[in-house]
């Protein structure tokens, strides 16, 4: 029997695909392998947001050259993001790759290697076409690819990620998303809940809605904005073991009061948002092309901390964008200390070819002085979530016991009844996400546990279980 291993990388859109990817290659009766080295077939599902991401696969494609020429048998693809946006160059860079496929057409993987099996040659495969707006026009492959979801596919079985939309539409001036997956388009709210219904009879406790700009999600065959979602959500949480729903990554420009509203009333959708600002500066938001000002921001998160006082926010910075100037940089700090986000993600600004600051602005910030912003920052957001995890100290916090940190599902389904019971490290999150950890048996695995939390860190909560 064949087996095969997936390499991923990038964000909650590429592991949602590795687990589709794994799951139609385990319906063709291949064996996954946790082995890279050992694997016959090896896919990298890989990302282009930045350029150190692109350069690690072209290394690690290097690396397997001298492996292919001894034997030549295994076959070796790139697929996701990268695979579309630098296509042909990749077997140019690398003429051992036998694979590439883009976004749009992974749910042809397995027929792609079939015709490598059958000596057919190296083959790729990058449309992005969708017929029209609405999947109901859609003949794609791709558009019907997500309700084939396995269990045994999945990193943990208790969790999954739902694709509620495609593609991007903002063209913000920096990301190469829009170029690499498409346009953006909703899917359609009864196939999304059939999905979500198939997952929690598969045992899922937690969803989380993934779209590049959640909030703007809106089914226009049936006029659900993401707030209509989510009661439908909730509606199948309360008849069912479906504990928690979340949705990433939101707009500030689609914060409508009615999103906030449904995550106040809806007791199974949790209080977090991931809203990056990316700025703090207005002038530099322009050229980002982001569609707001720093003032509309803070409106945004006044809003949600009065509707959903006990909401976590987390927001995402990018440091040396064109033209950033030092003063640019701390109206970006003086945003981070007053917004009390619980974690942000900062990012060096990276040129992607393609993208409109790569044609028409100048990458002017140099690299000494990026990194040095992206420390400072780092520093400042550092330390308001150590402060904000150590208010968790002494209190009692609803934990959804994820495993250990290592767990994968197929690890939990091997584990004998005995073993079940020893106690190991376990984690889980908060509703607000806060990673915690504490030590009870394997059996708490998927379940809602109350701990206390007794130590704290910037990033992780220690506590105990009560008895
Ligand atoms: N759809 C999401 C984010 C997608 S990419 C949104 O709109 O916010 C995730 C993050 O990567 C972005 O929020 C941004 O902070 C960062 N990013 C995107 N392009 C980048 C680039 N060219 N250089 C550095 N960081 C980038
Ligand atoms: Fe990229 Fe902007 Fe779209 Fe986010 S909203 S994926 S940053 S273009
Ligand atoms: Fe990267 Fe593609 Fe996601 S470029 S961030 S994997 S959509």
């Amino acid at each position: 029997m064949k087996t095969f291993h997936i390499e991923t990388v990038g964000c909650q859109m590429n592991v949602l695909d590795s687990e589709l990817v794994t799951a139609s290659l385990l319906r063709e009766g291949y064996q996954y392998t946790s082995s890279m080295k050992k694997a016959d077939i090896l896919l990298f599902n890989t990302c282009s947001i930045r350029q150190h991401a692109e350069d690690k696969i072209y290394s690690a494609l290097g690396r397997l050259k001298n492996v292919k020429e001894t034997y030549p048998e295994k076959i070796y693809g790139v697929i996701g993001c990268m695979a579309q946006k630098e296509a042909g160059t990749l077997f140019r860079r690398a003429p051992h790759l036998d694979l590439v496929v883009g976004p749009g057409q992974i749910a042809r993987i397995p027929e792609l290697i079939h015709k490598i099996e059958n000596g057919e040659g190296p083959q790729m495969e990058l449309s992005l076409e969708r017929k029209g707006r609405n999947r109901h026009d859609v003949e794609s492959s791709y558009d019907f690819f997500d309700a084939g979801r396995e269990k045994v596919a999945r990193q943990n079985p208790y969790q999954a990620y739902v694709r509620i939309m495609f593609g991007c539409d903002q063209f913000c001036t920096y990301c190469i998303v829009p170029l690499v997956r498409g346009p953006e388009q909703s899917r359609n709210t009864d196939e999304i809940l059939a999905e979500v219904r198939q997952l929690v009879d598969q045992g899922c406790r937690e969803i989380t809605l993934i779209g590049q700009t959640v909030s703007k999600f809106y089914d226009t065959t049936t006029g659900t904005p993401l707030s209509g979602l989510l009661e439908k959500v909730e509606a199948i949480a309360e008849t069912t073991p479906l504990e928690r729903i979340r949705f990433v990554t939101s707009h500030p420009n689609s914060m409508m009061p009615d999103l906030l509203a449904a995550v106040r009333d809806l007791p199974h959708v949790m209080p977090y948002f991931h809203i990056p600002a990316q700025s703090g500066s207005n002038a530099v938001l322009q050229r980002m092309r982001r569609g707001y000002t720093v003032e509309k921001y803070r409106e945004v998160l006044a809003a949600i901390r009065e509707t959903v006082p006990n909401a976590a926010i987390t927001s995402d910075f990018i440091v040396g964008f064109c033209g950033e100037t030092e003063e640019d940089f701390q109206e970006t700090v003086r945003l981070v200390e007053e917004s009390r986000f619980k974690n942000s993600y900062i990012f060096k600004f990276s040129p992607r070819e393609g993208t409109r600051a790569f044609e028409q602005l100048e990458d002017d910030v140099p690299e000494p002085v990026k990194r040095r912003r992206n420390n400072e920052l780092l520093a400042v957001q550092n330390r308001i979530s150590e402060e904000d995890s150590r208010a968790f100290l002494g209190r009692e916090v609803e934990i959804l016991v994820e495993g250990t940190s290592k767990t994968q599902a197929s690890e939990l389904v091997l584990i004998g009844e005995e073993k079940m019971s020893e106690k190991v490290q376990l984690t889980g999150r908060t509703p607000c996400d806060r990673i915690v950890v504490f030590d009870g048996p394997m059996e708490w695995v998927g379940t809602l546990q109350k701990i206390r939390i007794t130590q704290t860190s910037p990033f992780t909560l220690f506590g105990e279980r009560r008895t």
